[in-house]
């Protein structure tokens, strides 16, 4: 892609007391040496992880991002027409913008000059997208921040002059658990003032039927993300994991209402990791837990808002009722929140 348009400029948001590739070593020693295994799910995206993950939106099976699709091409003149004039739209894992676009376009149609954030922990990504939006729309006022959201939240909301739209959608909330998740939107609530909101993708529970499929299609590209993730630790850390040796496994807990992806043993194995001089062994059917992706219930998103500091002002379903996008405002009287 050839672009003569001067480019907006990213502000870069890293941590400065540790390299990436420190921290990710850090994080697999101590991961591989808990019981049950452990990987997060935040190393998934390096760039073929997320080149597989944009494949994987585009799955039969994987249901999100057509609903929340559905559900924006539906409403966004609406949820654009409950903003303030001139809301700022500030987006957390903006990743391609795809989706995005279509409440883009509403706001500009409405604001006409529209102020748009995107906030990526991928700098790639980000200048791929950023390029792309300045070159595609002259309209927009893009700022955007490379970095751990809760810095890059922080940054934007600290220069913003108008009213704030807060946005995190295709349910990347259910990657941190229920107590997690209030902890996050606590500190958001933190950082913003009435006149501001919160838009939220959620996936909502349903049967394994329809969501072990979503994460275990039948071309295994979901599987190849997972696998993807010893490739890195090969790639990155000097590991020996051998794909053959391990299987893909998705399994929802119905209680817990979250998917579980794994990475299984096939065998009793012993693998090196040279660059932190470590050696794993895994016993044959031994688990590495990768994902939590949870799920929601009507009654369980109104309980994430006000154990937040926020209501639920709107929702929006796509017609199966599958997926639903939430529009979050501050809650006043929320007394526990000063106390932290
Ligand atoms: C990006 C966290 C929303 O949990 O559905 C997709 C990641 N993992 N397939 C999800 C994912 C396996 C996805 N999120």
């Amino acid at each position: 892609m050839t672009e003569t348009l001067s480019s907006p400029q990213i502000i870069k948001a890293q941590d400065q007391f540790e390299s990436p590739t420190m921290a990710f070593a850090r994080d697999v020693l101590k991961g591989l040496n808990n019981t049950p295994k452990r990987l997060s799910s935040v190393y998934f995206y390096d760039e073929r992880g997320s080149q597989l993950f944009e494949e994987i939106c585009e799955l039969e099976e994987y249901y999100l991002t057509r609903k929340e699709t559905e559900i924006l091409q539906r409403s966004a003149a609406e949820i654009i027409s409950k903003l303030p004039l001139n809301t700022h739209l500030v987006e957390l894992g903006s990743g391609s913008s795809t989706k995005t676009r279509i409440l883009l376009e509403a706001a500009m149609a409405r604001f006409g000059t529209t102020q748009y954030s995107p906030i990526d922990v991928s700098a790639e990504i980000l200048t791929d997208t950023v390029n792309d939006l300045n070159h595609r729309y002259p309209q927009l006022q893009l700022e955007a921040v490379a970095g751990r959201y809760e810095f890059g939240m922080e940054y934007i909301l600290k220069n913003s002059t108008t009213s704030n739209c807060i946005m995190w959608l295709g349910s990347s909330i259910g990657n941190l658990t229920r107590v997690e998740a209030t902890q996050f939107l606590r500190e958001v609530r933190k950082n913003i003032s009435a006149q501001d909101s919160l838009l939220l993708g959620i996936d909502l529970r349903k049967g394994p039927e329809i969501l072990e499929p979503a994460y275990d299609d039948a071309r295994g590209v979901t599987a190849d993300f997972n696998l993807n993730l010893l490739d890195r630790l090969n790639n990155e850390l000097g590991g020996t994991f051998e794909r053959k040796n391990f299987h893909h496994q998705a399994i929802y807990n119905v209680e817990e209402g979250r998917i579980e992806m794994y990475l299984v043993s096939n065998i009793d194995q012993e693998v090196e990791i040279k660059n932190i001089g470590v050696s794993i062994s895994f016993k044959k059917d031994e688990k590495i837990l990768t994902e939590y992706s949870y799920k929601y219930s009507h009654n369980e998103i109104n309980a994430l808002a006000e154990a937040s500091g926020f209501f639920l002002e709107q929702q929006w379903l796509d017609d199966k009722g599958w997926f639903s996008l939430n529009c979050f405002k501050t809650q006043n009287n929320a007394p526990e929140l000063r106390a932290l």
